[in-house]
């Protein structure tokens, strides 16, 4: 379903990584999924060649994105996070919902997805941090300009948590229902380790059984955003140590 994700491992000695369905073919029997590359695991990846096997996956995981008719849903991307949301954007427009998209990256190079959602959104809205492409800066100046036009009846966003974060603080003066699908550290994805505890208007609720999606309005930010950071020196040192053996693997 639109929302879900899986958990993989590259290889017997490799960790366990959350990766949301990017596009779903149920006939064909294939999930697409889309990665950044931000650390070992994800770099890892994206020096594998064609027709190198992943060893395990594992899912889907988590709840799909709740679908039902709305007047019009914006839906807001950052980075890798706008994959995702292709296939929520064609669930929405199936039950008749008008759909706009707003996308944002650091730059042009970083967007995905632009053709795809122009082929099922009525509007692409894009902003790059630097301007290259689009309107300049972040994303929530476009979702502001959005809601304002009003009719808004739902606002559903994946990226980045600060991301996520300040959409759901342009949407609340507006009044607008805001699905966030949230990104904490994730282990087995089946609600036993407790790594992905969240709170959610005040209660621990765990992302991978309860979510990932939330109320965006009810999210408290800084406990995610400060456990997401736990094991960043760890992160660093694994990553150190994998380039190191992989020298001349890497591109830059
Ligand atoms: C439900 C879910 C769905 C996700 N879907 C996707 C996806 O479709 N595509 C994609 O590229 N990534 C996705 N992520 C994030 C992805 O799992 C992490 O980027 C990955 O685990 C990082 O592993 P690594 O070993 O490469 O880097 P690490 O060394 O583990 O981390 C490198 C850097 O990335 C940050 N990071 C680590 N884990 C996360 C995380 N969960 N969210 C945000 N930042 C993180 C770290 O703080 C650190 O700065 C998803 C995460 C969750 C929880
Ligand atoms: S990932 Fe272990 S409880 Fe959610």
């Amino acid at each position: 379903m639109p929302g879900q994700f899986v958990i993989l491992r590259l290889h017997a000695k490799g960790e366990r990584i959350p990766i949301s369905l990017a596009d779903i073919d149920p006939v064909g029997g294939t999930i697409s999924l889309i990665v950044m590359a931000v650390g070992k695991t994800t770099t890892e990846m994206s020096v594998m060649k064609e027709g190198e096997d992943i060893l395990d996956l594992c899912g889907p995981l988590g709840n799909g994105t709740h679908i039902e008719k709305v007047n019009k849903v914006i839906l807001v991307g950052g980075g890798f996070g706008v994959a995702p949301l292709y296939p929520i954007a064609r669930a929405f427009k199936a039950v008749g919902s008008e759909v706009v998209c707003v996308m944002g990256a650091r730059s042009k190079d970083l967007l995905i997805y632009e053709k795809e959602m122009e082929d099922v959104c009525s509007k692409v809205l894009v902003s790059t941090d630097d301007g290259s492409k689009g309107m300049k800066g972040v994303v929530t100046e476009a979702l502001r300009q959005e809601l304002e036009k009003g009719g808004t009846g739902l606002v559903v966003t994946v990226g980045p948590a600060i991301m996520m974060k300040f959409v759901s603080e342009t949407t609340r003066p507006f009044g607008v229902k805001t699905v966030v699908s949230l990104n904490p550290i994730m282990v087995d994805g089946t609600g036993m380790c407790g790594g992905c505890r969240v709170t959610v208007a005040g209660k621990t609720q765990f992302a991978c059984t309860d979510g990932p999606e939330f109320d965006g309005h009810q999210v408290d930010w800084d406990i995610l955003m400060t456990r997401q950071k736990t094991f960043t020196p760890e992160q660093r040192v694994s990553f150190d140590n994998w380039k190191q053996r992989h020298t001349g693997v890497l591109c830059e």
